[in-house]
C-alpha cells in the first residue's frame, strides 16, 4: 500500500494488516515490532569498540514487561527512576547489579529500597549523598554531575547546563569529598544526562569531555555513565536523516581510550539510551471515528485522545501520521482525539492521504514516551498493547485497561 511507506520499509507489520489488529485486539492499539526493538538493541551494544561498554536501557521510555525481557535478552542493562522501575526490571529478569537507580530528589526509603536489594543508587545534590551517608555508612554510591551542557528537544526535557533541577555542579566537588569522607562513603562512579533528542553528535561529545575532567578529580572510579538522548528521525516521510551513530561512536571510542590512559585504569563505561532503543519498535494504531469542517479546517477526529499519547499536546512533537487505505488524493487535515479540551491535537494542518470514517490511522515512532506517559484521563481507557514476534505472530503483551481497572483503588462511602 502506498500510503503505509514507512512501516513497510520496515516491514513491520509483518503480514498483520493494521485493519485486522485493530480488528483483533481493539483501538487504540500500540503494536511494538521484536525486529526492531532487537535492532536498536544491537546498535547501542555496538556503538564503541572499547571492551568494557555496557549500554543501560532507560526504562521511563517504555517500561512493558515483555519490551523489558526482550531489552534484557539482548544483554543491556537497565536505568530506573523510581522503586516502580526497579520492581519491573527484577521481574523482567535484570540482576540488582545490572541496574542503576538515578535518583532525583527521593526520600530515605526510597533510597533504602535500592540499598536493600543491591542496587547502586546515583544521588544529583549534596543534601541527598548526605541524607545517602546517613543510611548507608561504608557504602558505595555513585554522583550525577552537571557537565555544564545541555541539549534537547523541548526547554522541558534539557537536563544539563545552566537552568536545570537535576545534578551536582562541579564547583561543589569540595563538599562532595567531605562528605564522602565523612561516612566512609565509597564513590564507584560518576554519572551524567544532558537531555533527550539530539541529531547532532556535538552536544553530547562535548559533555563526555567535560565529564571526564570531573571524572578525573576522583580516585578509583568503576564507572562513568555518560547519558542517553540519542535522537531518532521523527520526520521519516520528510527523508530527515539518522543520527550518524557511526561517526558518533568512533569519536566517543577514541575519548574512552584516551581517558584511560590519562586514568591508569580500565573503568567501565555506561550509557542510558530511552528513546533510541524503544522509540521506533512501536506504532500506535487508531481509528477515524469522525470528519467535519468548522470554519476553514478539516477535522478527523479519532480515538487517540491525549491520554493515549501526550507527547504532541505536552511538546508539540511530530510524530509522522500512516492512512492505512488505498487513497491516491491527499488533503491538508488538522487530527484530533477524542478528549475533552481543545487542545488535543495530534497534527495540526497536516497533508495526509484523504482519510474516511472507519480508516486506521498509525502514529508512527511511539514507542518512546508513548504509554509510559499514557492517562486515564476522562475516565478514557489506556490501549492495549500487542507485540509482532520475530516469526510474525502477534502476541498480546498488556490488556487494554477494564473499567474496573478505572475504580479499582477507589473506596466508596457506602463501604466506610
Ligand atoms: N537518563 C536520564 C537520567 C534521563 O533523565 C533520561 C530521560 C534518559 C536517561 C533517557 O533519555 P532518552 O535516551 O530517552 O532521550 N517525555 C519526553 C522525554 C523525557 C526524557 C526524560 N529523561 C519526550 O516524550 O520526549
Amino acid at each position: 500500500m502506498s500510503n503505509s511507506k514507512v512501516t513497510d520499509s520496515f516491514d513491520f507489520f509483518k503480514g498483520n494488516s493494521p485493519k485486522e489488529l485493530v480488528e483483533k485486539f481493539g483501538s487504540p492499539l500500540y503494536v511494538i515490532s521484536e525486529d526492531i526493538l532487537r535492532q536498536r538493541c544491537r546498535e547501542m551494544k555496538n556503538l564503541v569498540s572499547y571492551p568494557k561498554f555496557i549500554p543501560n536501557y532507560s526504562a521511563k521510555a517504555n517500561s512493558n514487561l515483555a519490551f523489558l525481557e526482550i531489552v534484557q535478552s539482548e544483554g543491556l542493562n537497565a536505568d530506573a527512576m523510581s522503586p516502580g522501575e526497579i520492581y519491573v526490571e527484577l521481574m523482567a529478569g535484570f540482576k540488582p547489579e545490572q541496574i542503576f537507580y538515578i535518583s532525583n530528589n527521593v526520600s530515605e526509603e526510597e533510597m533504602l529500597f535500592a540499598i536493600e536489594r543491591g542496587i547502586t543508587v546515583s544521588v544529583d545534590s549534596v543534601a541527598q549523598l548526605e541524607r545517602f551517608g546517613k543510611i548507608n555508612k561504608g557504602g558505595k554510591v555513585a554522583i550525577r554531575f552537571n557537565s555544564g551542557v545541555g541539549a534537547g528537544h523541548s526547554a522541558k526535557v534539557v537536563t544539563g547546563g545552566k537552568k536545570t533541577k537535576f545534578a551536582v555542579n562541579p564547583e561543589y566537588i569540595p563538599e562532595v569529598k567531605e562528605i564522602l569522607k565523612k561516612y566512609d562513603l565509597k564513590l564507584v562512579g560518576i554519572n551524567q544526562h544532558i537531555g533527550s533528542l539530539y541529531m547532532d553528535a556535538k552536544p553530547f561529545l562535548d559533555s563526555v569531555k567535560a565529564v571526564m575532567e570531573i571524572a578525573k578529580q576522583f580516585d578509583d572510579l568503576e564507572f562513568i555513565d555518560f547519558g542517553g538522548g540519542f535522537g531518532i528521525p521523527y520526520e521519516k516521510l520528510n527523508d530527515q536523516p539518522r543520527l550518524d551513530l557511526k561517526k558518533l561512536g568512533e569519536s566517543f571510542n577514541a575519548e574512552l581510550e584516551q581517558f584511560v590512559k590519562e586514568y591508569g585504569k580500565e573503568l567501565t563505561f555506561k550509557i542510558e539510551p530511552g528513546r533510541y532503543i524503544s522509540a521506533e519498535s512501536s506504532v500506535l494504531l487508531g481509528t477515524v471515528h469522525s470528519i467535519k469542517h468548522n470554519g476553514a479546517d478539516k477535522y478527523i477526529g479519532t480515538d487517540i485522545g491525549f491520554n493515549a499519547l501526550q507527547r504532541p499536546v505536552m511538546y508539540d512533537s511530530h510524530h509522522d501520521i500512516e492512512v492505512y487505505n488505498d487513497s491516491t488524493e491527499k488533503e491538508c487535515v488538522t487530527v484530533v482525539g477524542n478528549i475533552c479540551e481543545s487542545g488535543d491535537i495530534l497534527a495540526k494542518d497536516r497533508e495526509l492521504p484523504k482519510a474516511e470514517i472507519g480508516d486506521v490511522i498509525g502514529l508512527l515512532d511511539a514507542g518512546a514516551y508513548g504509554f509510559s506517559m499514557a492517562s486515564n484521563y476522562n475516565n478514557r481507557l489506556r490501549p492495549a498493547e500487542v507485540l509482532i514476534r520475530e516469526n510474525g505472530e502477534a502476541v498480546l503483551v498488556r490488556k487494554r485497561d477494564s473499567l474496573e481497572d478505572l475504580t479499582r483503588n477507589m473506596i466508596s462511602l457506602k463501604d466506610l
